[in-house]
């Protein structure tokens, strides 16, 4: 029997294991100008090229599946009517035809959207239209919303999280909720209540956003190890702590650290969601991205968010439960992340026990990329 530890979630049935796709932000932010930069800019004709290309690279065979339109999409005004409109320009064909082109080839489609009077880069935000809104992207049929958080004057901002949370309920339609207010409550030193969180949310951001470095991968683990005894154990089947998206295959990774940045991602349960050009990304980068056996870690069912669980000579080990499980002797993703800038290959020393796993039955290693993964 695997004692799991008793933290509901979000009722949805949704995002059993961590959600795997494709999202704008990281490498097309809000690149609107689309006579400047045709390929780049947010629009149908980008996320048309992304959805046959995901099918062709075999991005979609290996499980990812959402693909998430960011911040930027709308026009700046609502219609007469007061519904938000996607912009006429960018989507001539409309967001309901886009959405159908991403549905017939298989995958599930996500929007953004802010729960303030205005989106982060200063589009409508849903204050006050609430369930308008989101009736309206049900109507859509969208199967995933990334709210975020700017512009709202609210301290703490889990009320209002909740109650978005009741309107797309009240739509029937089943929808993936990603909610960014614990990185607005942690800047603001606002204490946020996880077990309200997981209840309310499938996925929440808990700090920063990444940017395209190294510095920033680092800066987001040291958070995560930082806070691993208080956030760790909210993370399960339906409800996830995320660090934010890959950066793998743009400018600000080595290869080497691209295979860290993979590794840790699957150990810590986060979200998978990539963000980078899919015309231009080199191969052994896309093969970070597709590696089989390090997405099975990630979406492992048991779920169990992993941990740091040793230091030394800057180098660390993370370790997460896996499955198989026989009786409650659990099988381990060991991970060794080096923090040294030195160069050398450096001679690290670690027995089994050092880093907690104690089964006397001895393990079986299996060795990947730069992952090990121990198995009973
Ligand atoms: C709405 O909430 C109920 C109760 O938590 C749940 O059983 C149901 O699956 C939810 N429906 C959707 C579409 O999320
Ligand atoms: C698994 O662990 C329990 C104690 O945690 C032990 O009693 C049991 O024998 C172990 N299972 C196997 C198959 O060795």
């Amino acid at each position: 029997m695997v004692i799991l530890p008793l933290i509901e979630g979000l009722d949805n049935g949704l995002a059993l294991t961590p959600p795997m796709g494709w999202m704008t932000w990281q490498r097309y932010r809000c690149i609107t100008d689309c006579q400047k930069y045709p390929d780049e800019c947010i629009s149908d004709k980008l996320v048309r090229r992304v959805v046959d290309k995901m099918i062709s690279d075999g991005y979609l065979d290996v499980g990812y599946e959402y693909i998430i339109v960011d911040d930027c999409w709308m026009e700046n005004e609502r219609d007469s009517s007061g519904h938000l409109v996607e912009d006429k320009v960018r989507f001539p064909y409309g967001m309901e035809s886009l959405i159908n082109y991403v549905h017939s080839n298989g995958f599930k489609f996500g929007i953004y959207e802010d729960y303030g009077r205005k989106t982060c880069m200063g589009y409508p935000g849903m204050l006050g239209h609430v369930q308008k809104d989101i009736n309206k992207f049900a109507d859509w049929g969208i199967d995933y919303i990334k709210v975020d958080g700017c512009y709202n004057d609210e301290v703490d901002l889990s009320d209002g999280y909740e109650m978005l949370k009741d309107a797309l309920n009240n739509t029937g339609r089943p929808i993936v909720y990603s909610c960014s207010y614990p990185a607005y409550h942690d800047e603001n030193s606002i204490p946020t209540d996880f077990m309200k969180l997981s209840k309310n949310c499938n996925l929440w951001r808990n700090y920063d956003d990444i940017q395209d470095s190294w510095g920033s991968v680092t800066d987001i683990l040291d958070y995560f190890a930082l806070k691993q005894d208080f956030i760790a154990k909210y993370a399960g089947p339906g409800h996830w702590n995320d660090p934010d998206m890959l950066l793998i295959g743009n400018y600000g990774l080595s290869y080497d650290q691209s295979k860290v940045q993979m590794a840790l991602w699957a150990v810590l349960s986060a979200p998978l969601l990539m963000s980078v050009n899919l015309d231009t990304i080199r191969p052994e980068y896309a093969a970070i991205l597709k590696n089989k056996k390090i997405i099975q870690v990630n979406q492992d069912p048991l779920g169990i968010q992993g941990l740091r669980v040793l230091r030394k000579n800057k180098i660390e080990v993370w370790t997460k439960k896996i499955t198989p499980v026989i009786g409650e002797n659990y099988s381990y993703a060991v991970a060794f992340y080096s923090r040294r800038t030195d160069g050398s290959p450096q001679e690290f020393n670690v027995t089994l026990r050092d880093i907690g796993l104690n089964f006397i039955g001895g393990y079986k290693l299996e060795v990947n990329f730069i992952i090990y993964n121990l198995a009973i």
